[in-house]
């Protein structure tokens, strides 16, 4: 078989496995070109705005780009490609595998294999999530190494970059369901390098069309000042980062109030200034959980050991864990006796980052505010679990 032919044939067999719905997927390799850092090419067939289109994914050493096509155009990509760009193509259809290798200088082949998939992906599943925190035209994307200079999320940002979408995604939601004016002071508490402060502030200037007034509240300076640089530069002028501790900062007016990954008492500090500021919204994602452990661990080495328990917490993960929810527990708790509905749940899936819960306390203006029966809860608590004070309580004056 001559090279012309061999292409050919495998260009007829993938227009024909697209034509009668056998096409599961395509991939090229052995990449030739001149395109610095690309390795392959992987083609999936997807449906967008109820069209099928093909969807490639061009890897190259450090990130991924995605682009659609219209099967006709993705075809004209692909003869393109194929004997001279990428020196290998594996095209899998329900029926067989086709392999054609082009070596420089050689004759192109064929082999036809049984298949490695039997069944094509349902399409109807297989859209590609929309990002709320879209990449194109955001300098601060770049600035802050999630994205490069073309708007393509970096091979190492991945988790980041969804972690931002999907905490959009869910601030989003609850923006919307306060009056604008309630929405105008938002304090973000250990903002570290910005990534949601800016997030949040982007998407509701222009996505949402609001005007707020955004602070990051950090300790370290190298930090505030990076991030007061790309906010000026971003023209972001109602975003600014000041440097200073969370227990010190003056949060009075906040409507709502931010604290992600604040470490242990921290996230603490941040939620009385929420109560204290009256927030509309308190939204917390713990870091560490050590106060509570501690107090866990000493309670159980002075012998007060709760029979119920203590089959747990002889296991130090078990512990860890326990301390966990029963800070969290505790912190809703007291939440709600300051007249918040509270929800925790799961923020980000746990295989993208361990500090995965999310703590959203809404202001609930009919709910009984210091009611003593929540107080009488909290203290049953802490007596199961030997724990004298949650620092929650003292910061917020419990
Ligand atoms: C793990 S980072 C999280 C950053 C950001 N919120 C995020 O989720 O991407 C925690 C940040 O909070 C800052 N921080 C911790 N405790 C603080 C405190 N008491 N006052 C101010 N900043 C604090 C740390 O310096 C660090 O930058």
């Amino acid at each position: 078989m001559t090279q012309e032919n061999a292409i050919d044939s495998f260009e007829n067999a993938l227009a024909r496995a697209l034509e009668d719905g056998s096409f599961v997927k395509l991939s090229l390799g052995h990449y030739a070109g001149a395109e610095d850092g690309l390795k392959s090419v992987h083609v999936k067939q997807v449906i967008i705005k109820r069209a099928p289109m093909l969807s490639f994914t061009t890897r190259y050493k450090t990130r991924d780009i995605v682009k659609n096509y219209p099967p006709d155009a993705a075809l004209e990509r692909i003869r393109a490609a194929l004997g001279h760009d990428f020196r290998q193509a594996l095209l899998c259809t329900t029926a067989f595998d086709l392999e054609l290798t082009a070596p420089q200088g050689k004759a192109a082949r064929l082999k036809k294999m049984p298949p490695s998939q039997r069944e094509a992906p349902s399409l109807a599943h297989d859209r590609s999530k929309t990002r709320l925190v879209t990449t194109e035209g955001k300098p601060w994307l770049h600035a802050l190494n999630i994205t490069d200079a073309g708007g393509s999320v970096l091979k190492s940002a991945q988790d980041k970059y969804r972690q931002i979408d999907k905490y959009v995604e869910i601030l989003s939601g609850l923006i919307k369901t306060l009056p604008p004016e309630r929405a105008a002071n938002i304090v973000d508490m250990g903002a570290g390098k910005g990534y949601l402060t800016f997030a949040l502030y982007d998407y509701m200037r222009h996505a949402l069309n609001l005007q707020p007034q955004v602070r990051g509240v950090e300790y370290r300076a190298d930090l505030v000042e990076l991030c007061n640089k790309i906010a000026a530069e971003s023209g972001f002028d109602g975003l600014r980062f000041a440097q200073g501790s969370i227990a010190d900062y003056d949060a009075g007016g906040a409507d709502i109030l931010i604290a992600l990954h604040a470490c242990d008492t921290a996230t603490d500090d941040a939620i009385a200034k929420g109560i204290a500021a009256d927030a509309a919204l308190i939204v917390v994602a713990p870091c560490c959980h050590k106060q509570i452990r501690r107090a866990m661990e000493k309670s159980r080495a002075q012998g007060n050991k709760n029979a119920d328990f203590d089959f747990l917490l002889r296991h130090g993960i078990f512990t860890e864990r326990q301390a966990e929810m029963v800070t969290d527990g505790l912190r809703a708790l007291i939440l709600e006796y300051f007249g918040y509905t509270v929800k925790v749940f799961e923020f980000i899936s746990d295989a993208h980052t361990p500090k995965n819960v999310m703590i959203v306390a809404t202001r609930n203006p009919k709910m009984k505010m210091r009611d003593p029966e929540v107080l009488g809860t909290i203290a049953a608590a802490k007596a199961r679990f030997g724990i004298d004070r949650h620092y929650l309580e003292d910061a917020a004056g419990l």
